[in-house]
């Protein structure tokens, strides 16, 4: 089992180049199939999620080729089945863009329930609501959910909860749907739009993406083209965390930085200098740093994704400071891991209470997942001596190149296999 060694303590410097987005590239990669021609897509990041759901397609019968590492050429038209396979959908969460893809495609589609993460219960009733609106059978069949979507057609959903899954699915689903589809309490994150604007660049008619509103008019027919995903709002913010907590100086570029302000926000009041530039970020944190009290909401909010990277800096800041989870039930299975290196952080619930101020001490912690192994590895650099991470699957599903990057930035960390 692989594992990084990070020996800690230094300050990171220099520039890092950020990747396309995952959560973007994961909904934009079932989204080609809706497309009965050639589409390449470019600033694809080279992540294990991205092959999972590449594989899938392949494994479908959909044309893949890699062109370079980052772009890819996908060719659906040869994609022969509407059910997914239960080894492949288990191993990711978006393998649930699969059913408003294969809805679309097919009108038709099996997919068993969906891995990824595990914080707590990631329920999909939102994304069975929509279907429903659109006056498709959704039935639990075998452990499968089958949707039946031979009479699919544009309608309206108010959905309970924000949900960027939901959102994604029933924008697949309703694309070629005839008709006009009207969500309503929709998620705005950026990979809502980037998924929209890729759709609409290969002939889709969604407007309002970005906004609570998502209206769709269903067209007939996708035509194939060439389409850059947007850079990693998550992953960037990680290297901005990354830079703060190791009290460092780092230009985070290829970035929208109107994307990362929740993050910016914060860092203000704690002190920290950031410069925006037209695609860069520059975070410089030297010395002490202001206590905080931050909450993670959808956005324009603070990103739940970075709640475990926000807990990592906050250690290194004296005094006490609440983090509150407001997206997901159990995001704070990592905290145990942290206390392992001397963090001080008690949970109540759904809050994170931070005595921050004393240096963390290395230590030998597992990534409990995705996002949580980004947060041991930024602990782990802030702290005196050496800690080995254990898990790192989890980590290498999302960030690209993660080790070469932060190595480039001075960090002292290596891949090693036990
Ligand atoms: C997406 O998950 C991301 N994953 C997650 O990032 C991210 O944490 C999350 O959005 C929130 O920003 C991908 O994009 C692949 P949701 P998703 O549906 O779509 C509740 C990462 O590390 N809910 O927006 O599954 C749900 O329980 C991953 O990159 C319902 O109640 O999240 C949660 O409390 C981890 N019913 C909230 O909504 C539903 O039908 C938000 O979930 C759907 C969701």
């Amino acid at each position: 089992m692989e594992k990084f060694v990070i020996n800690g303590g230094t300050p990171l410097f220099g520039e890092v180049n950020i990747s396309g987005a995952k959560n973007a590239a994961v909904a934009i990669i079932p989204a080609a199939i809706l497309i009965e021609d050639e589409c390449i897509i470019e600033n694809v990041p080279d992540i294990k999620d991205v092959r999972i759901i590449l594989d899938m397609l392949c494994s479908m019968g959909a044309k893949v080729e890699k062109i370079d590492a980052n772009t890819v050429k996908i060719d659906a038209t040869s994609l022969d089945t509407y059910i997914v396979g239960k080894e492949k959908a288990s191993k990711m969460r978006a393998s649930y863009y699969m059913l408003g893809a294969l809805c679309s495609r097919f009108k038709k589609a099996v997919v068993p329930p969906p891995g990824g993460c595990n914080f707590g219960i990631r329920p999909i009733d939102q994304h069975i609501k929509g279907f429903e609106a659109l006056n498709c059978k959704t039935e639990i069949k075998h452990g499968n959910i089958e949707l039946d979507a031979s009479d699919i057609k544009g309608g309206q959903v108010y959905f309970d909860v924000v949900s960027v899954g939901a959102t994604i699915n029933i924008m697949l689903a309703a694309v070629k749907a005839p008709g006009v589809t009207i969500m309503e309490n929709a998620a705005k994150e950026p990979h809502i739009v980037d998924v929209a604007n890729f759709l609409n660049s290969m002939g889709a008619n969604i407007k309002g993406a970005g906004t609570d509103v998502i209206k769709i008019t269903g067209v007939e027919k996708l035509h194939g083209g060439v389409y850059g995903v947007i850079p990693d709002q998550i992953e960037a913010g990680s290297y901005m965390f990354a830079a703060a907590a190791t009290r460092g100086d780092v230009t985070i570029k290829n970035v929208i930085p109107k994307h990362l302000d929740a993050i910016t926000s914060k860092f203000v009041e704690m002190g920290v200098d950031v410069e925006e530039g037209d695609d860069y970020v520059r975070v410089n944190a030297k010395g002490a740093l202001n206590k905080i009290n931050v909450k993670t909401l959808p956005y324009p909010g603070f990103p739940t994704d970075l709640q475990p990277p926000m807990v990592a800096l906050l250690t290194t800041v004296s005094g006490t400071s609440i983090v509150t989870e407001s997206v997901w039930d159990s995001r704070f299975q990592y905290v145990s891991e942290l206390e392992k290196m001397g963090a001080k952080i008690t949970v109540n619930g759904q809050v994170a209470v931070v005595e921050g101020g004393k240096s963390l001490t290395g230590a030998d912690v597992c990534a409990t997942d995705l996002r949580a192994g980004a947060g041991m590895i930024i602990a782990a650099l802030s702290a005196n001596g050496k800690s080995s991470i254990c898990n790192i699957h989890h980590i290498d599903r999302g960030y690209e190149n993660i080790e070469q990057k932060l190595i480039s930035l001075g960090a002292k960390i290596i891949r090693t296999d036990d």
